[in-house]
């Protein structure tokens, strides 16, 4: 049957139709907002390239994580911004570090109406800035050394009562050395939402001027993964997946969307891609311009993820977008 008795457009003729024949679904409950905490400060400091984004106090992120509650965001995911670094990040695995604390601040407060998702990296901690413990020669980052590092932190932050850790430093072994450490610590509930495709992207930019994390020499080349490399992307899924990686992430999300149906076709645990900082100051900038339509901009950016098959996706977005889907 072609044209004119094939007619796409029956199914776009009134808004009731499109509604009705809409093929994928966003949800709030699918959103998981990204949050920044620091130690040592008074009052939430605002993050000139994240427009609407804040470095949080403990008090300013309970009241934040109460709001995105409130519109039905499913989950949050913290990353601490220590007072002082050191060469091998040892704030990270502190008992009374800044997410340790914070996450006993959100338990207290919310029980289990939010889950609590605590990113696992050394690079906020370190005062060189890398993921890991640095190596001589260009390796840059030590491998073996700083997977014994992880086990500790992701511990620490079990501990302080994380439903899932997230590794984004991406060292070779790095869901195997985190389940091992948690196993035997006690912690068997505790999943891992592994950054499994995590590219060495130009789009991080505004989160390390948020996180305090960008690498004082060097850049993170040697670890993170190359951009042209789809079936290197998935070799590493793969492998994480074998390793014990409750569910795998793929970031960025735009554009890495290739990846992001790939792993989806491939895996069967739940899929979370990250819309990262980049991708946000983006739209927000052309909107400052006038450029671009803000509300409509960011729904079609994260349903397009969505589309491409992503089962959660880590957003800036999320409370905005929460607050149109209602
Ligand atoms: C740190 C980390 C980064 C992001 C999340 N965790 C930055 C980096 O690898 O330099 C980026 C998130 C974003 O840009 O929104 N390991």
């Amino acid at each position: 049957m072609s044209f004119p008795s094939f007619r796409s457009r029956r199914w776009r003729r009134t808004e009731a139709l499109r509604r009705l024949s809409q093929e994928v679904e966003l949800s709030a409950r699918q959103l998981i907002a990204p949050l920044f905490v620091k130690e040592g400060i008074r009052d939430p400091v605002p993050i000139s390239s994240l427009p609407g984004q804040l470095q949080h106090t403990l008090s300013s992120l309970v009241q934040e994580v109460g709001e995105l509650v409130e519109v039905g965001v499913g989950a949050v995911i913290l990353f601490g911004i220590p007072a002082r670094k050191d060469p091998v990040g040892s704030g990270a695995w502190d008992d009374e570090g800044v997410v340790q604390s914070a996450l006993r601040a959100l338990r207290s407060e919310f029980g289990d109406r939010v889950v609590l998702v605590a990113d696992l990296c050394l690079c906020e901690y370190t005062d060189h800035g890398h993921c890991g413990v640095l190596a001589d020669g260009p390796e840059t980052v030590d491998n073996d050394r700083t997977l014994e590092l992880y086990g500790r932190i992701a511990v620490s932050q079990a501990r302080a009562g994380a439903d899932v850790i997230a590794p984004s430093g991406v060292m070779d072994g790095q869901v195997a050395a985190i389940r091992r450490a948690l196993d035997a610590a006690g912690f068997p509930h505790t999943a891992i939402l592994s950054y499994a495709a995590k590219f060495a992207s130009s789009f991080y930019g505004p989160f390390r001027d948020a996180a305090e994390s960008a690498p004082r020499f060097g850049d993170r080349r040697s670890y993170q993964l190359a951009p042209p490399n789809l079936r290197a992307a998935l070799r590493r899924v793969e492998e994480e997946v074998a390793e014990g990686a409750d569910a795998v992430m793929v970031k960025p999300a735009l554009p890495y969307l290739d990846v992001l149906r790939a792993v989806r076709e491939r895996c069967a645990v739940p899929v979370a891609a990250y819309c990262v900082s980049g991708e946000y100051a983006m739209v927000h900038a052309a909107a400052q311009r006038g450029w671009l339509d803000l509300p409509s901009a960011m729904l079609e950016v994260l349903l397009a993820i969505r589309r491409a098959g992503a089962d959660w996706i880590l957003t800036y977005f999320a409370k905005d977008a929460a607050r149109l889907l209602r």
